[in-house]
């Protein structure tokens, strides 16, 4: 695996220039350690191409919503997806320019509609003919101007990853039929308080195949080209997130091939791309730094217990998903099989299973790679365990940008 930002020099595991195990003995462990650096390099590789086509990426605030991450990305010329009130919170907190925010998700309640409004966001991306009602009535009841929205299609095509993160096609709960589309299109240009700015889809996530994305941009644009002919002129046309990254062995996602799709596509369009990456810009800019506790044999299994489990991190017990675990100090001793797992009482609390590692003893260091993307905004305080710190890198400094949760302000709201 391509460690990137990680790597070890004279055999200690670093994050661009430092040492991780200084970042553990100054705030602890479990924390999350994040390379800006890389973060960047990351946007950059998807916004630049993308500014080429007059097109726009807005980072999806889901994947990892610490306000330093925003920042970072707002001053670097970011828009961003939202999906909460709390996420629009989030973005107006880091000053983000609501002209570059679109609010998705299938689920926005009317306090959510109306805040977004208020906020000024670029659109709104509705899900169903109902929520279209509700936007337009909030509207209407604001009597400011006409509410800006797309619809989100679903164009029933099919990814490759797993079944909890596809959703692109009719058995998902999310977008549109194709079938529903223009009537839905044709209701709300008729409205005069709603705007209709462009058309939005997502098809899932994790899909290191370009293949399926450009079936999904060639469904929408046409309906984008039926819309035009019923005098429905959109400007937007928003592809969704979803580009895989490599945690084990995946060939990476061809940026270049899918970016010079597009451009054969959008050359001489009104139409302007709108992508919403996450996972492509944080996923292996961070690391989950845990440290051994014990370590345990049963006649069939090696346990290595760390102190960071399914609550710090729960992608491998919620999807069994493969994180890349190296130990902080180089080694090529020995290779054996083991389990690396948490501390919570769960079977499912683990974080890698039948990997082949080498020998720990309690108070050695691990980082799990891959851990930048739904990794802290996934964390919870299951067996009332505080949430862990989180860390940025900037080249050769640390500096804390959450610092860990203590059980007093875990409890600190209950009665
Ligand atoms: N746009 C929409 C409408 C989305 O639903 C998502 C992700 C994205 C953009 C960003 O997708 P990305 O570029 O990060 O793949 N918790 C799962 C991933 C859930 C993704 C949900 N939607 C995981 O840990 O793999």
């Amino acid at each position: 695996m391509e460690t990137g930002a990680f790597h070890y020099r004279s055999g200690t595991l670093r994050c661009d220039d430092v040492e991780l195990a200084q970042v553990a003995g100054r705030f602890g462990t479990p924390a999350y350690i994040y390379s800006r650096d890389r973060i960047l390099a990351n946007f950059r590789r998807i916004a630049e191409p993308l500014r080429r086509l007059n097109g726009l990426a807005c980072y999806s605030v889901k994947a990892n919503s610490n306000l330093a991450i925003l920042k970072l990305l707002a001053e670097a010329g970011s828009g961003f997806d939202i999906v909460s009130g709390g996420e629009l919170r989030r973005v107006l907190q880091v000053a983000a320019d609501p002209g570059r925010v679109v609010f998705s998700g299938v689920g926005k309640t009317s306090d959510e509609i109306d805040a977004a409004l208020a906020a000024g966001v670029l659109m709104l991306n509705v899900e169903s003919a109902g929520e279209l009602e509700v936007v337009e009535s909030r509207s209407r009841h604001r009597g400011s101007g006409a509410a800006p929205v797309s619809i989100r299609i679903n164009p029933d095509v099919e990814a490759d990853t797993h079944p909890y993160i596809s959703t692109g096609q009719t058995i998902h709960k999310f977008g549109v039929p194709k079938a529903d589309a223009l009537e839905l299109y044709r209701r709300a240009a008729r409205s005069p308080h709603l705007e209709v700015r462009g058309v939005a889809c997502h098809i899932g996530s994790q899909i290191l195949d370009v293949d399926p994305f450009l079936r999904a941009v060639d469904e929408v644009l046409a309906l984008a080209r039926d819309l035009r002919s019923h005098h429905i002129p959109l400007q937007l046309l928003d592809i969704g997130g979803g580009f895989g990254i490599t945690y084990r062995d995946e060939n990476p996602f061809e940026f270049d091939r899918f970016f010079s799709a597009l451009e054969c596509r959008f050359r001489g369009q009104e139409l302007r791309p709108l992508l919403e990456p996450g996972r492509s810009v944080i996923g292996d800019a961070g690391v989950l730094l845990v440290r051994v506790l014990y370590v345990k044999e049963t006649q069939s299994k090696r346990f290595i217990v760390v102190d960071g489990g399914m609550n710090d991190l729960l992608r491998p017990a919620l999807y069994g998903s493969y994180h890349e675990i190296l130990p902080l100090e180089q080694r090529d001793r020995t290779h054996s099989p083991a389990d690396v797992v948490g501390p919570l009482c769960e079977t499912g609390d683990f974080l890698a299973r039948d990997r082949s590692l080498p020998e720990f003893k309690p108070g050695d260091l691990l980082a799990v790679l891959g851990s930048g993307a739904y990794g802290f905004v996934l964390a919870s305080n299951y067996n009332s365990r505080p949430r862990p710190a989180e860390v940025l890198i900037e080249s050769e400094k640390m500096r804390l940008i959450r610092p860990r949760e203590t059980v007093d302000e875990m409890i600190a709201a209950e009665l």
